[in-house]
């Protein structure tokens, strides 16, 4: 027995060192952490089991039989993250370049298949040359296997992607289909196709990093959401962040305990909106301000500023926070803003995490760039993800909220359940300016009309009482006391229980 139990410990040392030694190295030099020291830094220490260590490939083409690695190129299995249960696969740059091989995805399907029944997330760090060229298209299946999984997943378990290596080819697809990217710099490539096939087909030159680096995908593309700077930064921040996240559809987030009161008043919000309508403020500080302990996980923070999206936690439970950024762009809604929030928005309602919207919107983005890109069908998600949405949501209007984008924006008729006003609130067709060139024509080619129209359309509709008589807001608030009323709304909405008619799934404008 004790030999066998000695030739079982040599069995796993040497599949722990996957490609060698000298693959190890080059891993290292490169910056890069190994598969499994990636999940050392993820998971709670000592709470990984592994499973399927020394599963092989069984390809026997281009001499691949005298090839087999144990564990093929990903280390897959579970274990906690502040002791909550989390699935993971980390794929082994250092075997085969973590090439996905029919075994490889078979190891990523099982876990997968698990974390479902048990109803836990799952976190996949992707570092591959893609689909094992010497397997064809039974790497190809495998891939499509993992795809379908992702699919079944969404909206049932939270499922995040870090991605620390190149993902090329169809294998971005599966991080695509995942809820959360986190990329690090200068080290992470997400493209379709690399810059030499862009090369041949466009004649475009470009570098890996201009074409998919983690710059790339958190500022221009959207695709991403994070970027860290190294391995190490990029694990630990994951960390942090699965605290926001419930394990499954069924269960509600964790709560933290917190010191800071419900109570907390924040008398600098009440200067926070300038008396000038048309500078300027920072949304960002109001978040901070109302935030538990002014703790916010932002996400996509470099992509469609114009509006925030990320987690806060009130009174100890998490909660999705949108907001117009009256900093960028006025704080318009356009193609990127509506798709960032839309998204954002569908992921806190499938995982019962309660939507705080902050509202200073001027409208929608004009130009024939909105409009040729399709500003309809893109706005339409935002306003169809809110409308669809059954979690507590509620929302504050801190100024503007003009036109269409004041109906998107979690408005009292798309059931928002709070509708709170500050009373710098606007809420309106459209500003008072643009208005008056409207219905007052002839009166707004004279300058001193047109001044005194604009004021007497001020008066009469750049406020919140306009709304506040229909009941379309329930409160116009202090800001100074939006943390407290914020924080009592959630208490009141904690058993809300609605749900939408009997369908197979709607038809949101792709
Ligand atoms: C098999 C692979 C491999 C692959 C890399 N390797 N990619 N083995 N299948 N797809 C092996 C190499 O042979 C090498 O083995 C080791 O991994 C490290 O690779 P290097 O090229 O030496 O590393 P590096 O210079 O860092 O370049 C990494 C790389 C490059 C950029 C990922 O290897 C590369 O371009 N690979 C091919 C990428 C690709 O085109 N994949 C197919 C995409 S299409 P040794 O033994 O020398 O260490 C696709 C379809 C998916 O994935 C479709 C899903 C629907």
């Amino acid at each position: 027995m004790q030999e066998i139990i000695q030739q079982l410990e040599q069995k796993r040392a040497e599949a722990k060192l996957g490609g060698g030694e000298k693959r190890i190295e080059a891993q290292h030099a490169r910056g890069k952490l190994t598969a499994r020291e990636r999940i050392d830094v993820l998971l709670d220490e000592g709470s990984f089991e592994e499973w399927d260590i020394f599963v092989e490939h069984r390809c026997t083409d281009f001499g691949m039989q005298d090839k087999a690695i144990p564990g093929d190129g990903v280390v897959v299995g579970y274990g906690t993250i502040n002791g909550r249960l989390v699935f993971v696969y980390s794929q082994d740059f250092t075997v085969f370049g973590g090439s996905l091989s029919e075994a490889h995805a078979e190891k990523i399907c099982k876990v997968m298949d698990q974390a479902m029944k048990v109803g836990a997330p799952v976190i996949g760090i992707s570092d591959s040359g893609g689909a094992r060229i010497q397997e064809g298209v039974a790497s190809l299946g495998g891939y499509a296997e993992v795809f379908q999984r992702n699919v079944m997943s969404s909206g049932v378990v939270p499922q995040i992607s870090l991605i620390m290596g190149p993902c090329a080819g169809g294998a971005v697809y599966s991080p695509a289909m995942t809820d959360f990217i986190f990329m690090v710099e200068d080290s992470a490539y997400m493209f379709v196709t690399g810059p030499d096939v862009v090369k041949t087909v466009t004649h475009e030159n470009v570098t890996a990093e201009d074409l998919g680096g983690a710059g790339t995908h958190t500022s221009r593309s959207g695709v991403a959401d994070l970027a860290f700077s190294n391995d190490v930064d990029a694990l630990l921040m994951t960390r942090r962040f699965f605290g926001f996240l419930p394990a499954n559809n069924r269960e509600k987030p964790p709560r933290h305990q917190t010191a800071d009161p419900e109570s907390r008043v924040e008398a600098s919000l009440d200067s926070l909106v300038p008396d000038n309508p048309n500078q300027p403020y920072d949304m960002k500080e109001l978040i901070v301000k109302l935030a538990d302990e002014g703790d916010f996980f932002e996400l996509k923070p470099d992509y469609a500023k114009n509006i925030i999206t990320g987690f806060a936690r009130m009174e100890g439970s998490p909660v999705g926070i949108v907001a117009n950024q009256p900093m960028v762009l006025a704080g318009c809604l356009d193609i990127n803003a509506s798709v960032k929030a839309g998204r954002f928005v569908r992921f806190c309602d499938a995982f019962n995490i309660p939507i705080i919207t902050l509202v200073d919107v001027p409208g929608f983005m004009p130009g024939t760039a909105q409009e040729y890109g399709g500003i309809i069908r893109h706005g339409a998600k935002l306003l169809y993800a809110y409308a669809e949405c059954t979690v507590p949501k509620i929302t504050v209007i801190t100024r503007k909220a003009y036109g269409g984008a004041y109906d998107v924006m979690a408005s009292k008729h798309l059931r928002g359940d709070v509708n709170l006003a500050w009373p710098s609130a606007e809420i309106a067709v459209m500003g008072p300016k643009g208005a008056v060139e409207i219905i007052f024509r002839e009166d707004a080619k004279d300058p001193d009309m047109l001044a005194e129209r604009t004021e007497e359309y001020r008066q009469k509709f750049a406020n919140p009482f306009v709304a506040g008589r229909r009941g379309y807001i329930d409160d116009v608030i202090l800001p100074r006391d939006t943390r407290k009323r914020i924080c009592r709304s959630l208490a009141m909405l904690g058993r809300k229980n609605i749900s939408n008619p009997w369908k197979k799934h709607g038809n949101i404008p792709l």
